[in-house]
């Protein structure tokens, strides 16, 4: 049987692909929003690592190219596919289509969405830009919301047993969907076959917060060992072990302490 229940003991590879994989089937892809820098540009590599075939979305074909080509000369047995795409205008019908032309009419063996592409103004909320402000709820809410939608669409009509169906076959094939930037709370029924998992950074160098110097700011690679461990596992991870502890004592943290923190953090901004 190659999808074991509890894969909690495993490397992240040997875990990956016990539950992502088949030997029946073509190898499995990931698909990495936001994949060319950062936080996301780290996930790939670790797919990658792991034997996962990739499929990267972002805006510059530039550094989608230059990242390719640093995950192939780690990983140079798996196949990467690059597609340029704004997520901070766009409709739903184009979404449909990136699904359409990168798996669907290729019949890519999706089995990963990496719902990872976020944007974040540096001021304070009232004083951004308002392009950038509808830019933070058109990227952060509206690209997941609709490559969720159609990764669901993808998954049902691929599968269609999978829902109602519980075969033995359907009853082991599983897919994995991962939000750094997450308003999307738990679903319903289909999360039994999905891995769902609500990835919560504290601060991490990247472009996004200016690559700031922090006691509490990790390097990119360090998030996703850490959610991988988790997939399948728990809905919500901090990647790393930095910010499993910092995430760990805020949750306790006293409401008035928590006020002031944040009152704190909010004066730090422009
Ligand atoms: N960094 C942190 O401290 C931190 C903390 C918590 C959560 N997060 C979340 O983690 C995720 C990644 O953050 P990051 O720090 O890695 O960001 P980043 O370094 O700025 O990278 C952002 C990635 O998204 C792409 N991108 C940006 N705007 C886009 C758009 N409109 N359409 C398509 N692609 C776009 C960028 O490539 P192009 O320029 O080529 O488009 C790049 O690949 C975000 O969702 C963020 O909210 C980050």
């Amino acid at each position: 049987m190659y999808l074991k229940k509890d894969t909690k003991d495993e490397a992240n590879y040997k875990r990956l692909h016990n539950r992502y994989s088949s030997p029946n089937e073509a190898q499995p892809y990931a698909l990495v929003t936001g994949g060319s820098e950062g936080i996301g540009k780290e996930f790939a590599l670790e797919l990658a690592r792991s034997g996962f075939n990739l499929l990267l979305v972002s805006r510059s074909q530039e550094k989608l190219d230059k990242t390719k080509k640093t995950i192939l000369e780690q990983s140079p047995q798996i196949a990467v596919e690059t597609a340029t795409f704004d997520f901070s205008n766009f409709n739903p019908e184009q979404v449909k289509d990136l699904y359409k032309n990168l798996v669907i009419d290729q019949s890519r063996n999706l089995r990963i969405l990496l719902n990872n592409v976020g944007v974040l103004g540096s001021k304070r909320l009232l004083e951004e830009d308002p392009q950038m402000l509808q830019n933070m709820i058109v990227v952060n809410i509206f690209a997941q919301t609709f490559m969720t939608k159609y990764y669901h669409l993808y998954i049902k009509e691929r599968d269609s047993k999978l829902p109602y169906n519980l075969s033995a076959e359907a009853e082991r094939k599983r897919y994995g969907e991962i939000h750094l930037s997450s308003f999307i709370s738990e679903r319903s029924s289909e999360l039994r076959y999905i891995d769902y998992e609500i990835v919560k950074p504290s601060l991490v160098k990247t472009y996004m917060t200016g690559f700031k110097e922090h006691w509490r700011a990790v390097d990119p690679y360090e998030v996703p060992y850490g959610v991988f461990r988790a997939l399948g596992q728990q809905r919500e991870a901090y990647g790393a072990f930095k910010h499993i502890c910092w995430g760990t004592i805020t949750k306790y943290e006293p409401h008035p302490v928590r006020v002031q923190r944040l009152q704190y953090d909010g004066r730090q901004k422009n």
